[in-house]
C-alpha cells in the first residue's frame, strides 16, 4: 500500500492508476475504521482495479462544541486493516496539507445542507462537501463509495456531484450492524456499557416504523408517533430528529407514496448517534 501524506503524491498515484486505464475507486473516511468502512473497501475492490482510501479527520465538518479533539484516531491500526484488504493507495494528509490558511472557498448545497443533520449541526455539510470536493480533485476517482448510514450526507454528496458535474459515480453501500443491531459507527467507541445497551433503541424505533408501515400505515405523523413511543422506553436517550423524508431532497413527507427515508439522530449520554431505514412501497 502506497501511503501518501501530500496532495502531489496522492494526485500522482491516482493519475498513474488512471493512465493505465484502470478504474480507480475512492473510499473517503475519517479513520477509526470498522466493519462498515471495510464493507466499502470490499465493494471498491470488487468494482475497481485500483482502490484508494483517504483518512482525514476533517475539522471543517465539526461544530465548535463538537467532538473534533476526541474523535478516535488510530492510524497504525487503520493502516494494518487496509493493508490486509490489499488497498493500493492511502491518502492521509495533515490539516495544513488540506486547508491553506485564510481559505475562503466553500462548496455548499443550498437547502439540503440545512435539513436533518445539517439543521442540528450548522455548517456540517458545508465542511463535508468541501472536503469531499477536495478529495475528488486530488485523487480523481472514477467511483466513490459512501455508507447508507449517513443517508443525509449521501443525498448532499449526490446533489453536489450532479450540480457541479463531477465525473464521479457515487456508490452507496448498506448499513453494517453489530450482531445486536446497532449501526456501526466510530462514535460507538464513546459509549459506556449501559449507554451501548440503551443505544439499541434507535434501531428498535426504526423497526417499529418499518413494521407499522408494512402493516399498512402510510401516515408519517402516525409512524413517527409509534417510533417515539419506542424511544420513550429509554428516557435517557434524547431524540435530536426523527423524520420521514424524501431520500433525495430530505424534505419531510406526510403520506408515504414513494421511497421514503426514516431517519433518526439521538443523544445517548453525550454521544450523538444516527441510524435510518428506507421504506419502499
Ligand atoms: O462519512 C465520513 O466519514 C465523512 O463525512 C467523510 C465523507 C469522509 C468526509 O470527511
Amino acid at each position: 500500500m502506497q501511503i501518501c501524506a501530500t496532495i502531489p503524491e496522492a494526485r500522482a498515484a491516482g493519475r498513474k492508476a488512471r493512465a493505465s486505464c484502470k478504474r480507480l475507486g475512492l473510499v473517503p473516511t475519517m479513520g477509526a475504521l470498522h466493519e462498515g468502512h471495510l464493507s466499502l473497501v470490499c465493494a471498491a475492490k470488487a468494482q475497481c482495479d485500483v482502490v484508494a482510501v483517504s483518512i482525514f479527520v476533517n475539522p471543517t465538518q465539526f461544530g465548535p462544541t463538537e467532538d473534533l479533539a476526541r474523535y478516535p484516531r488510530q492510524f497504525e491500526r487503520d493502516c494494518a486493516l487496509l493493508e490486509k484488504e490489499n488497498v493500493d493507495i492511502l491518502f492521509a494528509p495533515s490539516v495544513d496539507e488540506m486547508y491553506t490558511k485564510g481559505e475562503a472557498t466553500w462548496v455548499m448545497v443550498e437547502g439540503l445542507s440545512d435539513r436533518l443533520d445539517g439543521r442540528s449541526r450548522p455548517g456540517h455539510f458545508r465542511g463535508v462537501t468541501t472536503v469531499v470536493a477536495k478529495l475528488f480533485h486530488v485523487i480523481e476517482p472514477d467511483i466513490a463509495f459512501f455508507g447508507q448510514k449517513d443517508a443525509a450526507q449521501v443525498a448532499v454528496i449526490r446533489r453536489f456531484v450532479r450540480d457541479l458535474n463531477f465525473p464521479v459515480e457515487i456508490v452507496v453501500c448498506p448499513i453494517v450492524r453489530e450482531l445486536d443491531g446497532l449501526a456501526m459507527s466510530s462514535r460507538n467507541a464513546y459509549l459506556n456499557p449501559e449507554e451501548r445497551q440503551r443505544a439499541l433503541v434507535l434501531q428498535r424505533s426504526l423497526r417499529c416504523v418499518e413494521e407499522t408501515f408494512r402493516a399498512g400505515e402510510k401516515n408519517a405523523a402516525t409512524l413517527i408517533a409509534a417510533a417515539k413511543e419506542v424511544i420513550a422506553q429509554e428516557p435517557q436517550v434524547h431524540v435530536d430528529y426523527l423524520e420521514l423524508v424524501d431520500p433525495d431532497t430530505l424534505e419531510p413527507i406526510e403520506l408515504i407514496t414513494g421511497k421514503t427515508l426514516a431517519a433518526i439522530a439521538a443523544y445517548v449520554g453525550t454521544t450523538r448517534l444516527i441510524d435510518n431505514a428506507v421504506l419502499n412501497p
